[in-house]
């Protein structure tokens, strides 16, 4: 089935930051700018038809040279530590394709950065 996605800028995402839009290139009206620390996290609900392997797609921009890894946490426990590289520009996204387990119904998605730099900007998920 095609993907749903899942805006940063909408509820019920919740984006320990703020919404921008001065970065172009962004789907609907903005992204999560999450704020510079490792407490600038990103939380998505979404819905799962089934139990099992989901895949995620989680468009992002990193305009800076240093890759910024986060813990992705589904349903409170951290499933892996994808690292979002440098896009090469702030209104360059890129897409990361990641899998992960996932309940039936509603879960939480969550990114926690691991450095202080905190998240790259995200713009959606799709699942
Ligand atoms: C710049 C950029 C922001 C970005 C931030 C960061 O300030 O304009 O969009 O979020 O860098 O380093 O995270």
């Amino acid at each position: 089935a095609a993907p749903t996605r899942y805006e940063a800028e909408n509820t019920p995402a919740v984006c320990s930051g703020t919404i921008d839009s001065n970065w172009s290139g962004y789907s609907s009206s903005g992204f999560c700018n999450g704020a510079n620390s490792t407490s600038g996290y990103l939380q998505f609900t979404v819905n799962a038809a089934a139990a099992g392997t989901a895949t995620l797609g989680v468009r992002f921009a990193n305009g800076t040279t240093t890759a910024r890894p986060a813990d992705l946490v589904v349903n409170g426990a951290t499933v892996q530590t994808p690292s979002f590289e440098g896009t090469g520009a702030w209104a360059t996204w890129t897409t990361k394709t990641l899998s992960v387990p996932v309940t039936a119904g509603s879960n939480t998605i969550r990114l926690n950065p691991g450095t202080a730099g905190g998240l790259p900007n995200i713009d959606y998920l799709d699942v």
